[in-house]
């Protein structure tokens, strides 16, 4: 059985205030809803990581705290970044890698990817990794090989013990802060699609064990038929994971 995961990606809004207060008005809006049957993660910036470790750390609820990127390496001369040694140290347990604005605003590369993937795995993080076609790929009915290459570069050289500790995230970049949500069939399809190369490159026990989560313009009035989807493990959840009411509301639909 698959637990549900629910994965709030702030970007880059918040500072370390603003995260204190969310945390508490979202364990409000979840008062009740305890049970632990969908794992919640948020994934602030850099600067409010340690405010909402400290601030979910003792809550019923099962929250984990995630980064939005990292460096491959353990430590260096790399001015700006942060490495997983560090988010470790924070207890940081989750890692968003490979999200399309990472790709297409920061240059990284299927190879990039690959790299902060397996440096998570080395340092117990659990990597989010990303995947997803643009307008122009969707279009011309590239979704399919486009997801397929990126899933394979990003798991290239990673044992199936491990990847089965992993979480994609289909994230068609069409619908990333577009208001257009893939449609729950749409969704089911490409990421069944998804765990068929998964079963390809692993086998059926990791396929089954994988949770695969959708984003993209995820609300609380769309999450529970993108949820109710058989291959769909949750969401990771942008512009609607800012509001507690909302995040909470996504959350719920997801129980
Ligand atoms: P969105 O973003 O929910 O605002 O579309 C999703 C994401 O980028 O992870």
């Amino acid at each position: 059985m698959r637990i549900p995961l629910v994965a709030g990606n702030w970007k880059m809004y918040k500072t370390h205030l603003e995260a204190i207060h969310f945390v508490e008005q979202l364990a409000h809006g979840l008062a009740g809803h305890d049970d632990q049957k969908v794992e919640i993660v948020l994934c602030p910036p850099h600067t409010a990581l340690r405010s909402v470790q400290t601030t979910t750390e003792d809550r019923h609820q099962t929250f984990g705290v995630g980064a939005q990127n990292m460096h491959h390496e353990t430590e260096g001369a790399f001015t700006g970044e942060v490495s997983p040694v560090m988010l470790k140290a924070l207890r940081c347990k989750y890692v968003i890698v490979g999200h399309s604005e990472r790709r297409e605003y920061f240059g990284e590369t299927d190879e990039g990817v690959n790299s902060k993937v397996k440096a998570a795995f080395e340092h117990e993080l659990v990597p989010i990794m990303c995947c997803g076609e643009t307008d122009e790929e969707h279009e011309r009915g590239e979704t399919e090989s486009k997801v397929n290459g990126q899933v394979r570069a990003g798991f290239d050289g990673v044992s199936p013990e491990k990847a089965a500790r992993a979480v994609i995230a289909y994230e068609p970049i069409w619908a990333i802060g577009t208001g257009k949500t893939a449609t729950p069939e749409d969704a089911q399809k490409t990421i069944s699609y998804i765990r068929s190369v998964i079963t390809e490159l692993f086998g059926d026990a990791v396929s089954s064990q994988i949770r695969i989560l959708y984003g993209g313009s995820v609300k609380a009035g769309n999450a529970a038929s993108l949820f109710g989807q058989p291959d769909v493990d949750g969401g990771l959840v942008g512009g609607a994971s800012l509001d507690a009411a909302e995040f909470a509301a996504i959350v719920k639909a997801a129980l």
